[in-house]
């Protein structure tokens, strides 16, 4: 992100969130709020980005939907960051569902972003305590964007600023009413991209340090071949060209092969890697729209060892 900025990519994913609550039939995933965290101005500027992506990308594809409404579905449904990030939200949550059915209470959301979840599912809040940390610039731009729509804060919801490549977890954890001896359960959705792999290996190992046995993290990657030039796929190379664009580049990717090692050397073990045949098979099978899962992109669900 560039410096003391609130992230621009957080903005994205919300409009990704949002066009698709209004347009996608049947939704990947369903967030009703996004919208109201965008300003009119701000949703009207995401599309007519989007729309520009799509006539510098794809002018052929641009010049076949003369028709706004229908120029702007078909890049949504096609580019590759709608369907992760949609896709991701799923994964996650529905883990999320089964972990709160099973006494799970404590609930921390990792580069949190615009993510709506503790007013979007007073159900599951009301069992849960959700801590949501992010880089402080773009928490206190969600927090003031709250204020500005009328979105009170909920009880049972903290905040806690950090940045993963400077601060400790397991540290600001320390310091709020998380509880290191109960079950948590971690998300940590579109982040791992944007962070030296250093930071990612802290913050696994934070977690670790930080909640007792069994509790879980999700998070979502690129394999390593998204980052070579001759192998990533051509939607994946258009994403990474955008957020260069927006000062917020994607550095690292994972291998597949060697997660469950890399988890493992930080206390933590791997229990699904779902790679894009596998989203595509769980999340958009059959779908009458066009959106499919992105290659190079994988879900992940991992435990305290
Ligand atoms: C693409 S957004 C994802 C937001 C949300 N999780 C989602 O899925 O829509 C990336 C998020 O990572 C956060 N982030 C990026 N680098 C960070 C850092 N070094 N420390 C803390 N948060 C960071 C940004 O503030 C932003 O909220």
């Amino acid at each position: 992100m560039q410096n003391g900025e609130y992230s621009k990519t957080a903005m994205g994913t919300a409009f990704m969130r949002a066009y698709h609550a209004a347009h996608g039939r049947p939704p990947v995933f369903e967030d009703l709020l996004a919208r109201r965290l965008l300003t009119p101005e701000e949703y009207r500027e995401s599309e007519a980005r989007h729309l520009r992506a799509l006539q510098v990308f794809h002018p052929e594809q641009a010049a076949a939907y003369p028709d706004r409404a229908a120029a702007l579905a078909y890049w949504m449904q096609n580019a590759g960051a709608p369907a992760i990030v949609l896709g991701r939200a799923r994964f996650s949550e529905e883990l999320l569902e089964r972990a709160v059915q099973q006494g799970v209470r404590q609930y921390v959301i990792l580069g949190a972003g615009m993510d709506t979840f503790a007013w979007r599912r007073p159900d599951l809040l009301a069992h849960l305590e959700v801590f949501e940390i992010d880089h402080p610039a773009t928490q206190a731009h969600k927090r003031q964007r709250l204020r500005e729509v009328g979105l009170e804060e909920p009880e049972g919801l903290h905040f806690l600023p950090l940045d993963f490549s400077l601060d400790n977890l397991t540290k600001a954890l320390g310091r709020s009413a998380y509880d290191p001896q109960a079950p948590a359960f971690f998300s940590w959705l579109g982040v791992t991209y944007y962070l030296p792999w250093e930071a990612i290996l802290s913050t696994w190992r934070a977690i670790s340090e930080a909640a007792p046995p069994g509790s879980s993290l999700t998070f979502d990657y690129l394999d390593a071949a998204a980052y070579d030039p001759v192998r990533v796929s051509r939607r994946v190379q258009i994403m990474m060209e955008i957020v260069v664009r927006v000062g917020e580049p994607m550095i690292t990717g994972f291998d597949p092969e060697t997660l469950a090692a890399d988890l493992a050397s930080e206390g933590l073990s791997l229990q699904e890697n779902l790679d894009p045949a596998a989203i595509q098979e769980r999340f958009f099978a059959a779908r009458p729209d066009g959106y499919h899962a992105c290659e190079h992109a994988y879900f992940a669900r991992a435990v305290v060892a």
